[in-house]
């Protein structure tokens, strides 16, 4: 394949399948905290989701750079959990270093600096990602984040089984390329996503910022009715992901348009390995069609170390 990103977006199904043949094991806690940036931000979202919807556990998040100013509340019996592709993020270095807690790392960076600071490692083990946005980790980090939480709940997490062969069937069907025709000139863009998902609207914001230069926001699709709604025009399509269709016909109503992200067959909690990969693959297409260099984005590098 021509481009790195495109490549690893492909290179999912099998970064998960090998992940599923690990088990994963950690003490019970009472409460979680998480810690990470940018693209791991928006997975220990998810991973918030499932802590406290699956295990129960009270689960605090905040980007590193935030919590220096506000740091976490921790109780004796707190985990705290970095999660960083590259385990050399300097915010998540720095947040770490005031961590009492027992503290884990979630990342893809053999031997980083991260993984000296822990108690404990968890590795993605996704293969160098090579692209400066992040695909396959974010992916990974995921699976990692459901097996923990399941973990926690005493219970299997059996429909991470049947991810692999969905991704690939969403890659081999691909109709992506048609729809990022229509959106090449677009100057800004509007993502809505509901429950676990509103992470997703917010990843799939984040890499079509990074890579294609559109001005994109992510955003709650409840929330989106409360004030951003204003910001439409016929000129800014909306991207909606999933079921949120009392917001979509608020915004048609005024003859603005929405491109709707399939719900794919699978219980909600799961969707999200499945509603990144149409908006990967949206950010990937249009930043070809823009002529821009994905694998080397402007003014971003893979990894934030100062
Ligand atoms: C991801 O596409 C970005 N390049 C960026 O947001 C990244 O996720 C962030 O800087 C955190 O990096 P890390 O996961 O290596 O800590």
């Amino acid at each position: 394949m021509t481009h790195f990103m495109l490549k690893e977006i492909h290179e999912q199904p099998d970064v998960i399948r090998r992940l599923l043949d690990r088990s994963i094991s950690i003490e019970k806690v009472d409460r979680i905290n998480i810690l990470a940036c940018g693209t791991s931000l928006n997975a220990g979202l998810i991973g918030q989701s499932l802590f406290e919807q699956v295990a129960k556990i009270p689960t605090q998040i905040r980007s590193s750079s935030e919590s220096i100013y506000a740091p976490l509340i921790e109780t004796p019996n707190t985990l705290t959990i970095a999660i960083t592709q590259s385990g050399e993020t300097a915010d998540t270095i720095a947040a770490l270093t005031t961590v009492r807690s027992k503290r884990i790392a979630i990342t893809n960076g053999i031997d980083s600096t991260i993984t000296k600071l822990v108690d404990q490692t968890i590795y993605t083990n996704a293969g160098e990602e090579k692209s400066v946005a992040a695909t396959k980790t974010f992916t990974a980090q995921l699976v990692v984040l459901y097996q923990l939480a399941f973990h926690l709940a005493n219970q299997e997490a059996q429909w991470l089984r049947e991810i692999p062969q969905q991704i690939e069937a969403i890659l081999k069907k691909n109709t992506i390329a048609e729809i990022a025709k229509s959106l090449e000139n677009t100057r800004n863009l509007i993502v809505i996503g509901s429950g676990i998902n509103t992470a997703i609207a917010f990843e799939g914001a984040l890499k079509l910022k990074e890579v294609t230069y559109i001005h994109a926001e992510g955003c709650a699709a409840g929330e989106f009715l409360h004030g951003p709604i204003a910001l439409l025009d016929p000129q800014i399509p909306t991207i909606a992901i999933g079921n949120v269709k009392k917001t979509i016909d608020r915004i048609r109503v005024n003859q603005n348009s929405v491109i709707e992200i399939p719900t794919p067959a699978i219980p909600e909690l799961f969707t999200p390995f499945l509603t990144v990969i149409p908006l990967q693959l949206l950010a990937y297409e249009l930043a070809i069609l823009r002529k821009i260099d994905v694998d080397r984005p402007r003014n971003i590098t893979k990894s934030l170390t100062t």
